[in-house]
C-alpha cells in the first residue's frame, strides 16, 4: 500500500486513491473548490518526492493556461500508485475558506486522457 507523506503526517492509502482524497483524510485542509474537476487549481501541490510522470490532459491544459505547468501539480488529477511526499499550497486554514469545496468523486474527473509530464511540457 503506498504511503503519502505531508508535513509530519504519513498515511497509507489503497493504490488508486485520488491524491486529493488522501490529503483530505490526513487532515491537511487541501482545497478542492471545483469538486475535483481540474478547473480551480486550489488542490495544487508541490512534490518533495514520488511525483508521478503520468498527467491528465485536463491537468496539463489547466496548468498551462495558468502559467503553472512545471511548477505545481493538481491533487485531484493524481492517482496514488507509489510513495510520495507532497505539500498542499492552498488550504482552508491558509485561504480562510468556510470549507474546502464540493467533495470530489472517487474516480478522476473529467474522464481522464493520460499524457506525461515531459509530453505536456513539449506541447
Ligand atoms: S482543480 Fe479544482 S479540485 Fe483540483
Amino acid at each position: 500500500m503506498p504511503t503519502v507523506r505531508s508535513h509530519d503526517t504519513t498515511h497509507d492509502v489503497p493504490a488508486g486513491t485520488r491524491l486529493v482524497h488522501a490529503l483530505e483524510a490526513m487532515g491537511t485542509g487541501v482545497g478542492h473548490r471545483c469538486g475535483g474537476k481540474a478547473r480551480c487549481t486550489t488542490c495544487r501541490v508541490t512534490f518533495a518526492s514520488g511525483e508521478p510522470d503520468a498527467m491528465t490532459v485536463a491537468e496539463a491544459d489547466k496548468l498551462r493556461d495558468q502559467g503553472l505547468l512545471g511548477e505545481v501539480r493538481l491533487a485531484c488529477q493524481i492517482v496514488v500508485e507509489q510513495d510520495m511526499e507532497v505539500t498542499p499550497l492552498m488550504t482552508v486554514e491558509g485561504e480562510g475558506w468556510p470549507d474546502p469545496g464540493p467533495t470530489p468523486t472517487d474516480d478522476v474527473e473529467p474522464e481522464p486522457t493520460w499524457t506525461t509530464r515531459d509530453a505536456a511540457r513539449n506541447d
